[in-house]
């Protein structure tokens, strides 16, 4: 399947490293402008730098998506820069020490939670 973004506007959140910087990139090179989020913003940065760096349009937003305001401000930003937003792909999560949901340490599971919570809230 082949599908093109050109005129689009992408927002991944996550995207310094992994899955959301994997997508960033398909994101890119399907034709999208894309704003790459991530609270790593060392990494976010340096990840939008080198897609930049190969002719694609990027922006970096520092954001914890467990912060309402932040995600507000950083969707504001994506709008501001490209004009429009399309495409959302909420990928920022946080993995603990693997255990069943009962055996999880309480500050654990709420942080976990906090961030996978607002990713379906976006
Ligand atoms: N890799 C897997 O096998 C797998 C399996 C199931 C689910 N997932 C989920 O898919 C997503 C991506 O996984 P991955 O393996 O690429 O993880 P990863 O750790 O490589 O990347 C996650 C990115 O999210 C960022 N991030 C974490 N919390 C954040 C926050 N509060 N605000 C903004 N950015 C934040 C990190 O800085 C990092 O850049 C995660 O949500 C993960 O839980 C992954």
């Amino acid at each position: 399947m082949n599908i093109r973004f050109e005129n689009k506007v992408a927002l991944v959140t996550g995207a310094a490293s992994g899955l959301g910087l994997a997508t960033a990139k398909a994101f890119a090179e399907a034709g999208a402008s894309v704003a790459l989020a991530d609270w790593n913003q060392k990494e976010v940065q340096a990840a939008a730098n080198n897609l930049a760096s190969k002719g694609y349009k990027t922006l970096a937003v520092l954001c914890d998506v467990s912060d309402d305001a932040q995600v507000e401000a950083m969707v504001k930003q994506t709008v501001t820069t490209f004009g429009r937003l399309d495409a959302a792909y909420n990928n920022a999560g946080i993995q603990n020490v693997l255990a069943e949901t009962a055996d999880s340490p309480r500050d654990d599971y709420d942080r976990v939670m906090a961030i996978t919570d607002i990713s379906y809230r976006q």
